[in-house]
């Protein structure tokens, strides 16, 4: 155990003086958790080489899954990728700062232990002022998986790090909840298509709009057993109760959810029901029955923002079992299925 620090920096009145303090902290080779406009990142300077393995002891993350390195600049393109084709460039320009990761062809000077012994390198520019601005005053680039231990919902708050990170970092920065909610959409570069390897905030309709969608490839392997993203082949996102998720049309779903809903109470069992505002029903507020908001359906965006911090309150209520309402698959609610689905241990049940 080591002894934690937590600050609070409001984004738009940045401290300057607490994130120099930061940065120097990762300069000299501490983990900070900062938070990025999709979810809190832990952080390490790449060149830090004990640092970023640190980061995979204190998540329990397996060694086989690579990192994101973030940068302030696209000038830091070269320090990282071999060779930065023209798509990088418009996707930059497009997309930077945002919630994209580009997979591109490494340099050897990007140590092993953030690739993962891969030879490509994952690369970020996150939008969040306080990433921003921390990355800047490091002035190196910032290895940063997810700040929460391997296997759990990842931090959309502050709280969230804490309960899974604290007296094993140096650094918690708190600046409230994360806009986006979901993680980063990861894109690879090295073929003739762009790849998404993880459906994220940058949708596939919008990588569409710009390059056609015969250029976007979204294999189905992404919800499937062995995707391509290594850290997508492990169970996830995970409540500590077992989730089902559920798709069909509306109302056989609702139909299920009530049944559901009245077998637990007289079962005197506590179940987590996560859908969306349309699907409540009077039986959802009976005991035993935790009904937890996605907000609107035709609004995806609210149920990103809302679906880890959603996920740890069934663990917190202690439930035994969680049913979700799968969302429509559309613009970022690919990404929130795709996090379910992980979730559910690749089960989707469909209800007639
Ligand atoms: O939004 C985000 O991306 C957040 C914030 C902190 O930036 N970061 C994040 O990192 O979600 P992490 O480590 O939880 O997820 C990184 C994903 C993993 O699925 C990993 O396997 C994949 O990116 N990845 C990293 N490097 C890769 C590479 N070279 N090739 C293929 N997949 C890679
Ligand atoms: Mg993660």
């Amino acid at each position: 155990m080591i002894k934690t620090e937590i600050i609070t920096v409001d984004p738009e009145a940045i401290d300057q003086a607490a994130l120099a303090r930061a940065a120097a902290i990762l300069r000299q080779g501490g983990l900070v958790a900062f938070p990025t406009e999709t979810v809190y990142g832990l952080g390490a300077v790449i060149y830090n080489r004990d640092s970023v393995k640190n980061i995979f002891t204190v998540k329990g993350r397996p060694g086989d899954n690579p990192l994101i390195v973030h940068i302030y600049q696209w000038e830091q393109m070269t320090e990282l990728a071999r060779e930065v084709p023209e798509t990088a460039k418009i996707l930059a320009q497009r997309f930077w700062p945002g919630p994209l990761t580009m997979i591109l062809p490494k340099k050897a000077e990007v140590p092993a232990e953030v690739s993962a012994g891969l030879p490509t390198v994952a690369i970020r520019l996150p939008a969040h002022p306080v990433a921003k601005e921390l990355l800047r005053l490091t002035g190196q680039p910032v290895a940063a998986p997810s700040a929460n231990s391997s296997g759990r919902p990842s931090p959309t708050r502050s709280s969230h790090v804490i309960a899974d990170l604290d007296g094993k970092v140096e650094l918690i920065i708190d600046a409230g909840p994360t806009g986006v909610g979901v993680e980063s959409t990861v894109l690879d570069l090295t073929g003739p298509k762009l790849r998404i390897l993880r459906p994220g905030g940058v949708t596939r309709e919008m990588l569409a709009a710009v390059f056609g969608p015969e250029m976007v490839e979204a294999p189905s392997q992404i919800n499937c057993v062995r995707p391509l993203a290594p850290g997508m082949k492990y169970r996830h996102y995970a409540p500590q109760a077992p989730l089902r998720l559920l798709t069909g049309e509306p109302e056989p779903v609702r139909g299920f959810l009530q049944k559901a809903a009245g077998e637990a109470r007289s079962a005197g069992k506590q179940i987590g029901i996560i859908a969306y505002d349309e699907d409540r029903n009077p039986a959802f507020t009976a005991t035993g029955v935790n009904f937890f908001s996605l907000g609107q359906r035709r609004n995806p965006t609210e149920g990103a923002e809302r679906l880890f911090h959603l996920l740890r309150l069934c663990d917190q209520a202690g439930v035994d079992e969680i049913y979700a309402v799968a969302p429509p698959r559309q613009g970022v609610g690919e990404a929130v299925f795709n996090r379910l689905y992980k979730a559910a241990g690749g089960k989707v049940e469909e209800i007639k």
